[in-house]
């Protein structure tokens, strides 16, 4: 083996959860004495940390992939790979299709790459995409932030939403215990990270496959559980959590979150479609009015909770009336943020192999009807931060102007203001909040009041 010093990168598309492992397998590859390279050109082992949601993400993964297979052609050092959703969903097929990679990991695997990437150095080409029991961390994860860390609570998803392939390339759910979870947001403090955003792709199922019933019957450890357990870690100023599914969304949840003071008023509960037969043939189990059940329970105890939301239009079958009903809910309710998508066909889901699919032109004129529709709103929402004082956690400079910082809200709204990034970084500022925009925030430091004697 060379001395001299190897680079890695890593490219990560997709959501939340892949962006957590990337840092898991970032701190893994570190261990292994690798040094982050921001060019990929420059390293000699690649990964790509990939998305499977729809098949533009797909897509992106394989123009990035050429590139670089070509490049092993001349350097047959380079060390490739290929790791989450479309890794996994994939598999030998990536192989064949790609036969420059080294090594196919699906996201169950993220904790292994120590191991599978010995196995490549030892001279093989790997596949580990089988499903297996996720073993704990022990490595440090390099994290992008040092002010805002992301901590798993619950792996997988048990759900079958008849569009989407998270469960097949996830796995079913396996929840870590709270202790593990608590453990790991003190040493998060420690390290002096301010806010933690537990993550799960269905985060209300968390516990359902721990031990443990209390006496009335309920499973002992739920997340509204977890958040009392977790909600007085030393240092952890701002605890929020997602995804939220209106299937299991529970009353004593919002309580919890009126009752802790770290928990952040802040609720992202996707609810997908505003019409009950669309809703229905995605298998979400609910209905519009039990969605707006929850949101006005929310509202009833915390007047002000910020509420984001994701939303899919021109799913198999939609009619005119069907997206109106999806259009109403999102007037209705004044969302702070909908991630909006048109509906993508995924290999292996129930919905892609319908004959009733709608064509990409009506499917994209309806997502930009949905999207001018939710800038308005969220302009609307937006409103009310207008002339009052909000508490920002400062996380970076602003790129565009750097004699700004940027952080956020509690509620999550990206806000701007004049401030030293050295000086500011981590800290708590409050902020008069002068000029809004749809989905960000300008304002002014306020000078911490003082008490008049
Ligand atoms: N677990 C979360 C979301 C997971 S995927 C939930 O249950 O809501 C993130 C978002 O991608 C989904 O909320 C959905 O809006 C979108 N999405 C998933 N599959 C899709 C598909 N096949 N086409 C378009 N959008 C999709
Ligand atoms: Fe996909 Fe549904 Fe699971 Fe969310 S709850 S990850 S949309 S299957
Ligand atoms: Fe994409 Fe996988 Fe997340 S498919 S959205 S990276 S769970």
């Amino acid at each position: 083996m060379t001395t001299s010093k190897r680079l890695y990168h890593i490219t990560t598309f997709g959501c939340q959860m892949n962006k957590a492992d990337s840092e898991r397998m970032a701190g893994i590859l570190e261990d292994m004495g690798f040094e982050w390279s921001e060019d990929p050109n420059a390293a000699s082992l690649i990964l790509y940390n990939t998305c499977s949601i729809r098949d533009s993400a797909e897509q992106k993964v394989y123009s990035y992939l050429g590139r670089q297979a070509k490049r092993k052609q001349e350097e047959p050092g380079l060390t490739l790979v290929v790791a989450g959703c479309v890794a996994q969903q994939e598999g030998e097929v990536l192989l064949r299709r790609v036969p420059e990679l080294d090594l196919v990991m699906g996201p169950q695997h993220a904790n292994r790459l120590g191991d599978l990437l010995e196995q490549v150095f030892d001279g093989n080409q790997v596949v580990a995409t089988e499903s297996i029991n996720i073993v704990e961390d022990i490595t440090k994860p390099r994290r992008d932030s040092t002010v805002t860390a992301w901590v798993n609570v619950i792996y997988g998803c048990n759900e079958r939403c008849t569009y989407c392939v998270v469960p097949n390339v996830r796995g079913i759910e396996q929840s870590r215990t709270p202790e593990v979870i608590r453990a790991q947001m003190e040493e998060l403090g420690r390290q002096g990270y301010k806010e933690i955003t537990l993550l799960g792709q269905n985060i209300d199922a968390y516990g359902r496959d721990l031990p443990g019933v209390t006496e009335s019957g309920r499973h002992q450890h739920t997340l509204t559980d977890l958040l009392y357990y977790v909600h007085d870690v030393p240092g952890i100023e701002r605890i929020r959590f997602a995804t939220s599914h209106p299937r299991y969304f529970t009353e004593r949840l919002i309580r919890a979150c009126k009752e802790l003071p770290r928990v952040c008023q802040h609720f992202h509960i996707p609810f997908q479609s505003g019409d009950n037969e669309m809703l229905k043939a995605m298998s979400r189990g609910y209905t519009h009015e039990k969605y707006r059940r929850i949101i006005k329970t929310i509202r009833e105890y915390m007047p002000d909770a910020a509420i984001s939301a994701d939303a899919i239009v021109g799913f198999p079958g939609e009619t005119e009336e069907q997206l109106e009903n999806t259009l109403k809910l999102v007037e209705d309710i004044g969302f702070d943020l909908i991630n909006t998508a048109a509906y993508s066909p995924r290999p292996g889901t129930p919905a892609a192999i319908w004959d009733n699919q709608l064509s990409e032109e009506v499917k994209s004129d309806r997502l930009q009807r949905l999207n001018r529709l939710v800038s308005v709103t969220a302009t609307q929402a937006s409103q009310r931060y207008l002339g009052r004082v909000e508490e920002v956690l400062v996380e970076e400079q602003n790129s565009k102007d750097t004699t700004q910082v940027m952080g956020r809200t509690r509620g999550n709204r990206l806000t701007f203001f004049t401030g030293n990034i050295e000086e500011l970084k981590g800290q708590l500022v409050q902020v008069k909040i002068t000029e809004v925009r749809a989905f960000s925030l300008t304002g002014e430091r306020v000078k911490n009041l003082i008490p008049s004697a």
